[in-house]
């Protein structure tokens, strides 16, 4: 039997690209894993009018972590053109299939590094090298909205100012929700011997959740006396991160926040291309590239799998492979700063295959 159990859901469009990259470096890395496929993304919503099958769910619960490509989602109206004649007009509701994994399996750390390799064209300056710890279960993404506002909600003192008529989501923030992620951000720091973590909020307007927010990673930033603690509202830090994102390294935020900053950092050492990020709770983990499924660029083998394959490079050291973890970004940054082989992102003509080849020949 293999050490580890690993389910393989590539999702679609280019999705299966580069998990098809992610599987060169893996076996060129020799991880004693067997790979689990599982049904998940866009074709499950149009024939079963469920993009997440159960069946994928209870799979899932058999494997130690996943390692997840991406998945096309369209508008409401647009999806349920999409679904096949018998299923049409049955209140079917699209839903996030990545969103619904954080929820399902309480995967409340969402960690997105964002580092300038040394090399990279498209780094808009040296010396970048952030974490951003992102809140993955609450904040607006709490499942939680009313269309139209139900009557027994307007009596609330307060609430009589919100119209009837309005559309209402929920923010929510718990102290416990909190609590976890920004102590994730510090022992990260402690243990990665980092020397600053940066709160994100907006509490000076949204006083009370973000407030929460604040006030709890105040307290916790108490007891890492070593580790400098500020924060700063989410706008000014977007400013700040293009001014000078390399006086930042750790940064914790709750959901949305983190949604947005991490694609501005992103862009900041190269795009979309070189954004990895880690789903992690308690008991499971799943590993993704930030970017979605670009379904024209589908089956052509042309994206960058750099972000596909510094998620493997995350979830090797979730599965504290760390020695193979180390290898396997020493060979992408290698790769990078040769400049040789590189996708149509950085200036170059090869193919997805062809960069994940060039990176598997220096771990193996
Ligand atoms: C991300 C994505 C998702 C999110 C979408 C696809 C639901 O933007 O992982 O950052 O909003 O979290
Ligand atoms: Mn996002």
């Amino acid at each position: 039997m293999a050490k580890y159990r690993i389910a393989w859901l590539p999702g679609d469009g280019v999705g299966k690209d580069v998990l098809d990259a992610a599987r060169i470096v893996l076996d060129a890395l020799k991880l004693d894993a067997e790979y689990v496929h599982g049904d998940i993304g866009w074709e499950f919503w149009c024939r079963e009018g469920n993009p997440l099958p159960e069946r994928t769910i209870e799979m899932l619960k058999t494997t130690d972590c996943a390692l997840f490509g991406a998945i096309t989602s369209k508008p409401q109206k647009e999806a349920e053109e999409e679904l096949a004649p018998e299923l049409k007009g049955k209140g079917l509701q699209y839903r996030s299939p990545i969103v619904r994994l954080r929820q399902l399996f309480d995967l409340y750390i969402n960690l997105r590094p964002a580092k300038a390799y040394k090399g990279n064209p498209l780094n808009i300056k040296e010396g970048i090298d952030l974490v951003i710890f992102r809140e993955n279960t609450e904040d607006l993404y709490f499942g939680v909205e009313f269309h139209p506002v139900p009557e027994e909600m307007r009596k609330i003192p307060g609430m009589e100012r919100v119209p009837a008529d309005a559309a209402v989501s929920l923010k929510v923030i718990t102290p416990k929700g909190a609590e976890r992620i920004i102590r994730a951000a510090f022992e990260y720091a402690k243990k990665k011997g980092r020397k600053k973590v940066t709160c994100v909020h907006k509490a000076n307007v949204v006083r009370l959740s973000d407030g929460l927010f604040l006030d709890t990673a105040k307290r916790i930033a108490e007891e890492y006396p070593d580790i400098e603690f500020d924060h700063a509202n989410v706008d000014a830090m977007c400013m700040w991160l293009v001014k000078n994102p390399e006086r930042y390294d750790v940064l914790v935020a709750p959901n949305l926040y983190g949604d947005i900053i991490s694609d501005l950092a992103s862009q900041l050492v190269g795009g979309l291309g070189f954004a990895s990020a880690a789903n992690i709770g308690d008991n499971y983990a799943v590993f993704e590239p930030v970017h979605g499924s670009a379904p024209k660029y589908a089956g052509q083998y042309k994206v960058n799998p750099i972000a596909t394959i510094l998620a493997v490079k995350l979830m090797l050291e979730y599965l504290r492979e760390e020695e193979k973890a180390e290898k396997l970004e020493r060979a992408v940054a290698e790769v990078i700063e040769e400049g040789k082989v590189k996708t149509y992102d950085m200036g170059g003509e090869n193919t997805t295959l062809e960069v994940a080849e060039e990176i598997a020949k220096k771990v193996s």
